[in-house]
């Protein structure tokens, strides 16, 4: 059977501020730059939602569009959208950072995906960020390849 994957696009806005006691004020402002303002700020992310399967023979689809909608408006954003990303309390140890968004978001999508469904999470966070995640195997392969590099 054909497999193929799809990517759906979905929208939410929300603030935050990056910051941790795990660093001085000198170095938070250092690596967050104007994202440390204390004051916080918004964004408007886009997230790209991949995933993969087999191509239904009748429908010739991998996935129901309305089912995968609903399962990220219930899991994501309604979760996240015009909320404070730092009072999230999956964020209470975390700095709300795209790196740490995108797996947050992949975790929360795989618990509610059939296993093998969820390929990809994407997300744009600004103009010029672009965060991506597709699961510690994912990592895995890319570690081992470099160090065969
Ligand atoms: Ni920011």
């Amino acid at each position: 059977m054909d497999k193929a994957s799809v990517t759906r696009r979905y929208h939410f806005s929300a603030a935050h501020r990056l910051h941790t006691d795990r660093l001085s004020e000198e170095e938070n402002w250092k690596v967050f730059g104007k994202c440390n303002n204390p004051n916080g700020h918004g964004h408007n992310y886009t997230l790209f939602v991949t995933v993969q399967g087999d191509i239904d023979a009748r429908s010739g689809r991998v996935v129901e569009f309305d089912t995968l909608d609903r399962i990220v408006r219930q899991t994501v954003l309604e979760r996240f959208d015009h909320q404070d990303l730092n009072h999230d309390p999956a964020f209470a140890a975390w700095t709300t950072t795209g790196e740490n968004l995108v797996i947050l978001i992949w975790d929360l999508l795989l618990a509610q995906l059939p296993p093998g469904r969820l390929k990809k999470i994407g997300l744009i966070e600004t103009r010029d960020n672009y965060f991506e995640y597709a699961g510690p195997a994912a990592q895995l392969t890319g570690a081992a390849q470099s160090s065969h590099g």
